[in-house]
């Protein structure tokens, strides 16, 4: 039987097993996906267990997209412009790093019928998942994406890998068409993000990569004006698409079975 992993500390709420399994099943599939909470002196040996064929394939999610980069042999342009990874697998003996949250995010987008050419990206955070939007945004033809961090610092480390993206300070609001939440304010439900949005206009994208809780204090203050407003639940199910096609060879159905494991 094959063997999956999506480690990260903390790892519980992680909706990766639920999903990933759902699709092994409907597939006949010989293998098992769980979840692993690990620390950074774990990541070494989790990565030999990868080359030695204990474990077929891993998941990674925050904090360690970037931690992990130093002990694996190779990786995909993806996860190399973005020094994040988020699925490993083997290949000629070698362990491969690849991000397929850019992937995940496009297409959730894509499903959404919204057009990023030409628009202005306004980014909240800077975090482990921040350089697969910045990407991805740019991927699909942004105007201009400009990125505000609470830590100023960790922002300006982002400009050493995007050298064409603006800092602006947290609490400014700039013109924008799309604001995308990448922090981890409103994983809590009484998180609330203090932004002033009243003079932003009408028709903007609200979206936030959380998707537990579904409507975060962010997203709710989009809607309420009026804008157009998705969470990460799509960019979720794409990333692991992404992961599960790369893993077993098999497009799996993202369909409204599929959407259930967010009601469990
Ligand atoms: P990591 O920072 O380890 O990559 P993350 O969950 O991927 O963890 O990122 C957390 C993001 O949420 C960061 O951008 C963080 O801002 P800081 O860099 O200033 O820490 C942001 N964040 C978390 N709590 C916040 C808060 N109360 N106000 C504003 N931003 C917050």
């Amino acid at each position: 039987m094959k063997k999956y992993l999506v480690i990260g500390n903390p790892i519980s709420h992680s909706l990766s097993p639920e999903l990933h399994n759902h699709w092994i099943k409907q597939n006949g599939l010989d293998a098992k996906y769980e979840k692993k909470k690990l620390n950074n002196n774990e990541l070494e040996s989790l990565i030999s267990d990868v080359k030695n064929g204990n474990i077929n394939g891993v998941n990674v999610t925050v904090p360690f997209k970037n931690a992990v980069i130093p002990y694996l042999d190779k990786l995909s342009d993806e996860a190399k412009k973005t020094q994040a990874v988020n699925t490993i697998y083997l290949k000629d003996k070698k362990v491969i790093g690849h991000n397929t949250d850019i992937e995940g995010f496009e297409n959730a987008i894509k499903k959404i019928n919204f057009d990023f050419t030409n628009k202005k990206i306004f980014i909240l955070g800077a975090g482990g998942v921040t350089p697969s939007i910045i990407y991805a945004s740019m991927k699909m033809g942004s105007s201009e994406i400009i990125i505000s961090n609470r830590t100023k610092e960790k922002a300006e480390k982002l400009k050493n890998i995007f050298d064409n993206i603006t800092l602006i300070n947290w609490g400014k609001v700039p013109n924008f068409d799309v604001i995308i939440n990448t922090t981890s304010l409103g994983l809590n439900q009484q998180d609330k993000i203090n932004l002033d949005f009243t003079n932003i206009g009408k028709n903007k994208l609200f979206y936030d990569v959380i998707y537990n809780p579904s409507e975060t204090y962010f997203l709710n203050t989009g809607k309420k004006l009026g804008n157009k407003y998705e969470n990460g639940k799509l960019m979720f199910v794409y990333q692991a698409f992404s992961a599960f096609k790369l893993w077993h060879s098999v497009e799996p159905t993202v369909n409204n079975e599929t959407m259930k494991i967010f009601n469990q």
